[in-house]
């Protein structure tokens, strides 16, 4: 087997670089451990900033996404018993999408030519530091294959094989607290999201369409799903949001650790890192897949110009470019992070609700919040 761009993994970094190489004329094969289903059943975060929206639009990928994304002009910010509104679009001329990026994945993969190869196991990379590099794996069928490209693409996510084959320091932080997540078909209560600082903890009150609403709650890190039954987390919600939710059937229920991981370069010789491979953003602020999209899209232009014009400035700055880009967004997802949530020490506790009261009280820190959570100075707008 042999193609231009050997891509490991069919999340939405894989998926979308094999597409914009497509587009350009550059042949690339997508090799994925897992089945179709699996890939397409994943439910992650659901926020686009308008970057990643005009390029998805661009590519010919917006369809869907124009006919069923909710377009939101602002969010709301509870605490002290109060909501103040941030208005996006009045701050910042720009508003957010909310469209599940498992409806992301799906368009990816309708749109996908040759389709992805699902089901492959044993992935192994061979001879990135040479200019014909190389991915082993054996195929859904049981058959051993060599794939032959001129570059690999790592998009295998943090479990993957290809973070550890670049000699990269990992700069990591793993948060005290995790997410409870649940998916439930229940009309969202509010038509924008709600970020709520409670001192129980905090809560997130977001949605995938008018009658599909995404929950989450602030748990301890060691805690226990089946300690969490339904009734309870709707409790919970109702105390911290200071809104009741109508409870409905649960689509999905889990626990998430959150953490901070950022791999230093993004490169080695042939290979690429892109998406969460290369970086983890904490899921507060919803910056993962809008990260993972600024990533695919420099390294999409860098890999047309070295294959099709043999220019490889693009691609020897990629990995610097991509780390610059990553910090600006893990400076924003921390900084959110541990505004919202409930430290254990009081005195960052009093800090948290000083910034709150802060971008509630400064129209230069709301207008600074707008900009980050839109992407203006943080996402995919910027690396144009
Ligand atoms: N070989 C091939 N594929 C692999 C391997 C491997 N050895 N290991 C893992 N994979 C696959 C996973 O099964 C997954 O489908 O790589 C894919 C990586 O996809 P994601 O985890 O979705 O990561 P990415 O495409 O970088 O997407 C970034 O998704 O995880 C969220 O928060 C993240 O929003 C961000 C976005
Ligand atoms: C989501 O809808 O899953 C979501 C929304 C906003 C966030 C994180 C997750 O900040």
């Amino acid at each position: 087997m042999r193609t231009q761009v050997a891509v490991v993994g069919a999340g939405p970094a894989g998926l979308l670089l094999a597409h914009l190489l497509r587009l350009e004329g550059i042949d690339a094969v997508v090799l994925e451990t897992r089945r179709r289903e699996h890939v397409l059943g994943r439910i992650r975060a659901g926020v686009l900033e308008p970057g990643t929206v005009e390029l998805l639009r661009e590519v010919g990928l917006g369809a869907r996404l124009d006919r069923v994304g909710l377009e939101h002009q602002g969010f709301s910010l509870r605490f002290d018993g109060t909501e103040h509104r941030i208005g996006l679009a009045e701050l910042t001329g720009k508003s957010i999408t909310v469209y599940g990026q498992q409806e992301v994945v799906r368009d990816l993969i309708d749109a996908a030519e040759p389709e992805p190869c699902f089901g492959v196991s044993d992935v192994a990379l061979r001879d990135v530091t040479t200019d014909r590099p190389s991915v082993t794996f054996t195929d859904a069928g049981g058959t051993r294959r060599t794939l032959h490209c001129d570059v690999i693409a790592g998009c295998d996510g943090f479990h993957g094989v290809s973070r550890s084959a670049v000699p990269a320091t990992g700069y990591e932080r793993t948060f005290p607290y995790s997410w409870l997540g649940i998916l439930a078909k229940t009309a969202p209560v509010h038509h924008e999201l709600i970020y709520a600082h409670h001192e129980r903890g905090f809560a997130l009150h977001s949605m995938r369409s008018p009658e599909l609403t995404r929950l989450y709650l602030q748990v301890e890190p060691d805690e226990r799903i089946e300690d969490w039954p339904d009734e309870r987390i709707w409790d919970e919600l109702a105390v911290r949001l200071g809104t009741a939710c109508e409870p409905g059937p649960l689509v999905e229920k889990g626990i998430t650790a959150m953490r901070a991981f950022v791999a230093e370069p993004m490169r080695h010789g042939r290979l690429f890192l892109a998406g969460d491979a290369a970086h983890i953003v904490p899921p507060t602020g919803a910056k993962g897949l809008n990260l993972a999209v600024a990533d695919v899209r420099l390294l999409s232009r860098a890999l047309t110009a070295l294959l099709l014009h043999g220019r490889e400035g693009d691609a020897l700055s990629y990995s610097d470019t991509r780390v610059r880009g990553t910090w600006r967004a893990e400076r924003f997802s921390t900084e959110m992070t541990e505004m919202l949530h409930r430290s254990a020490d009081p005195f960052e506790r009093r800090l948290s609700l000083a910034r709150l009261r802060r971008i509630a009280s400064s129209t230069a820190a709301a207008t600074a919040l707008a900009q980050d959570y839109v992407g203006i100075s943080v996402g995919v707008s910027e690396d144009a």
